[in-house]
């Protein structure tokens, strides 16, 4: 039986190895990125016999994104096993809690918790079906 696991913010970092991870252990892999053309080229560094990856242009601040993601899922595969929520951005280590500037903080929120929280509402749905058999 086909496997589905989804990772976020694919293109780079830990998201690119554990997409490598995931599909040589025989996982179908949503491999999704916010920018298209990093995320269909750092795809192809991974494309090699007996691996399969399928992109997924997913912005984890776009809610229009996580519909999509979920109508994608829910019509080609009709199921997920792995959600590996990845996508984060990191402020300036150097950055004082004091004194950052709280655009920088609301923006990470946005991505880190909101976002993660909003592919995960997008995904779930899937995994349940796994566990009562649709219902
Ligand atoms: N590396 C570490 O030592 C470490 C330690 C603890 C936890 N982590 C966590 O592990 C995860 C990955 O770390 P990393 O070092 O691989 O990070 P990274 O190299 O900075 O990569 C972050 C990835 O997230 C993507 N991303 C950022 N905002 C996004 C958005 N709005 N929508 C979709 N994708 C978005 C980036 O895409 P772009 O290329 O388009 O920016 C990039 O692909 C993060 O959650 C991080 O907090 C890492």
């Amino acid at each position: 039986m086909e496997q589905i696991a989804v990772v976020t913010g694919a293109n780079r970092g830990i998201g690119l190895e554990i997409s490598a991870r995931l599909a040589d252990l025989g996982f179908t892999v949503i491999f999704t990125a916010r920018d298209e053309a990093k995320g269909q080229k750092a795809m192809s560094s991974l494309l090699k016999s007996g691996r399969k990856l399928v992109f997924f242009k997913l912005d984890v601040t776009n809610q229009t994104d996580g519909k999509r993601l979920f109508q994608f899922l829910e019509k080609e595969y009709g199921r997920v096993d792995v959600l590996f929520n990845n996508a984060a951005i990191l402020a300036d280590e150097n950055e004082s809690a004091v004194s950052i500037d709280l655009s920088i903080v609301s923006k990470t929120f946005e991505t880190n918790v909101i976002g993660a929280f909003m592919v995960a509402q997008s995904v779930i749905p899937l995994m349940k079906k796994i566990i009562t058999g649709g219902s």
